[in-house]
């Protein structure tokens, strides 16, 4: 449980993250009068409901940081460039959602299960990982215990809710208009995501991989503090609305059987196997969505590989994909010391 005595601001309160955080504090019953709802100056004077009360959101500029301890950042990451220094100015710990400064060699970029040790060195500044990479590194912690992990493949399937509110939204109206017999008019991705699957989630680099796999790749490595690891992702949008599902093959240097396997990654803070697929049941986003843990099913040796094992993950994006990572940094930030209230 956090400090309830740390005076909170939300940037980005309107958004998908934004929105889940305060529910996550709701369900704290963090008190009301300890937070602090920023968005743009289009949102402000919003009225968020929130327990018994209302929040009223201000836009976030650099002095509305004054007596703020702890900035959870959820906008953009041209938003944190500018308000994250300023926020740490006035004596805030700014915990960044976004992926402006996650690979920072000065930022700890955090899964609290895995590298919170990090947190003590950090200068004002934590980030949080790309949503795709939280679950994939804890499981590769988990088995990585055992057998140190050598190569990884995945490829993720990844919720519109990972794109933001108006992606959910689009979905919605695509779902609609394309049932009713209407045309779409595709506006936050290149082409219609309802009744598709598009290869692509961000940006192409030369190399042909994307933004968010090069994020992926580099960011699994920081958290795990191993620069050796080959991971080669393929990510996916697909036409769901909230909980990213990976494909993940992993070689170690030394074959793992099925049953270690699950026992590690039972045994891992914040996973839940659920793994029986005889009867139909494996980690999915319809089980997944609302929920806290990671799970990971359909464990199974890889039949490419004597040192190979193949999983299936399924995460909430909003919550353990993001907001619930930055309370759960926050908690052991002030756990270990890292951060006192100012007041
Ligand atoms: N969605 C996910 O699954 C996920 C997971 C991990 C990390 N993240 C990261 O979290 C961040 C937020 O994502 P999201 O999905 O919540 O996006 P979103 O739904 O589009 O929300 C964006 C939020 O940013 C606010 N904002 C925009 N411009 C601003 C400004 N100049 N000053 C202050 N606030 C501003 C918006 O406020 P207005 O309503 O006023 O425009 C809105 O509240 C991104 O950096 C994203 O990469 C997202």
């Amino acid at each position: 449980m956090s400090d309830n005595n740390l005076t909170i601001a939300i940037v980005g309160a309107t958004g998908a993250v934004g929105a889940v955080a305060l529910d996550l504090l709701a369900d704290r019953a963090y008190p009301a009068e300890r937070i602090i709802t920023m968005a743009s100056s289009r949102s402000a004077g919003k009225k968020i409901p929130y327990l018994d009360t209302e929040l009223i959101v201000i836009e976030a500029t650099p002095d509305s940081f004054e007596g703020v301890d702890v900035a959870f950042i959820s906008a953009s990451a041209d938003v944190s460039r500018a308000l994250a220094p300023e926020a740490v100015k006035r004596g805030a710990l700014v915990i960044d959602d976004g992926s402006a400064f996650r690979m920072d060699p000065d930022v700890p970029l955090v899964v609290p299960e895995v590298n919170g040790a990090d947190l003590e060195w950090h200068k004002g500044i934590v980030s949080i990982p790309n949503c795709t990479t939280t679950p994939l590194a804890m499981s590769l912690a988990a088995l990585g215990q055992a057998n140190s992990v050598k190569r990884v493949t995945v490829a993720t399937y990844q919720a519109v809710s990972g794109t933001g509110a108006a992606a959910v939204r689009e979905l919605d109206e695509q779902a609609g208009d394309l049932l009713a017999g209407r045309p779409v008019n595709p506006r936050e991705y290149p082409h219609q995501i309802a009744f598709n699957v598009l290869p692509q989630v961000d940006d192409f680099a030369e190399d042909g991989y994307t933004g968010e796999e090069h994020k992926m790749i580099n960011e699994t490595r920081k958290i795990l503090h191993n620069a050796e690891i080959a991971i080669s992702p393929t990510c996916v949008r697909v036409p769901v609305p909230v909980t990213h599902s990976e494909s993940v093959q992993v070689e170690f240097d030394a074959p793992m059987s099925r049953d270690e396997a699950t026992r590690l990654l039972s045994e891992f803070p914040g996973i839940t196997v659920v793994d029986d697929p005889q009867a139909s049941v494996y980690p999915m986003p319809a089980q997944a969505s609302g929920e806290d843990e990671v799970f990971v099913g359909r464990i199974r040796k890889d039949a490419s590989h004597p040192n190979g094992l193949a999983l299936w993950i399924a995460c909430d994006n909003l919550r353990k994909g993001a907001a619930l990572n930055a309370l759960q940094i926050m908690d052991e930030a002030v756990r270990r010391g890292c951060i006192k209230p100012s007041r």
